[in-house]
């Protein structure tokens, strides 16, 4: 493989396991604030983005490449508010999403239409991730006034299981 597009996916590795310390880091916010249906929501994302990271570190394997596992940048710890917390959830979100499509336009400069075809999952999963961090930011913001509506929209969070996608082995 290229050894820019090499390094290039070893470090989305490292971006999607530092998306999921983000997540678990508003996890445990959320559960030290008394909202354990956003805590576990907040942990299925967390879950997703370490299949984010298996898939990269996967792929480099598979296509023969070393891979590189630099240390996992501390995120943000605390949060003034509720929709403070999606908002920054689907900021990231925009931010790996533009990381996705720099990895593209590197894969069809370098000529290398496997890496290519196998981004192409991600493209549409960041489709999805940034729609749910949308959709939560959007909940939360029209509800975080009102305790008892914010109650509910915490129980309804609850309801979000993960499930692994099919053919991934982590
Ligand atoms: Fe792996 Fe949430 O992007």
């Amino acid at each position: 493989m290229d050894k820019k597009m090499l390094a290039a996916l070893n470090d989305q590795v490292n971006a999607e396991f530092h998306s999921a310390y983000l997540y678990l880091a508003m996890s445990a916010h959320f559960e030290n604030i008394g909202l354990p249906g956003f805590a576990s929501w907040m942990k299925v994302q967390a879950q997703e983005e370490m299949v984010h990271a298996m898939k990269f570190f996967n792929f480099i394997l598979d296509r023969g490449g070393k891979v590189d596992l630099p240390a996992i940048e501390k995120p943000k710890g605390t949060w003034k508010s509720v929709s403070e917390m999606f908002a920054d959830a689907l900021e990231h979100e925009h931010y790996i999403t533009k990381r996705i499509h720099d990895l593209v336009a590197l894969a069809i400069k370098v000529n290398d239409p496997a890496t290519q075809s196998f981004l192409q999952w991600y493209v549409d999963e960041q489709v999805e991730e940034e729609k749910s961090a949308g959709d939560m930011l959007q909940k939360t913001r029209m509800v975080e006034k009102a305790p008892g509506a914010l109650y509910f929209v915490d129980r309804e969070a609850a309801a979000r299981v993960f499930t692994m996608p099919a053919g991934v082995t982590i």
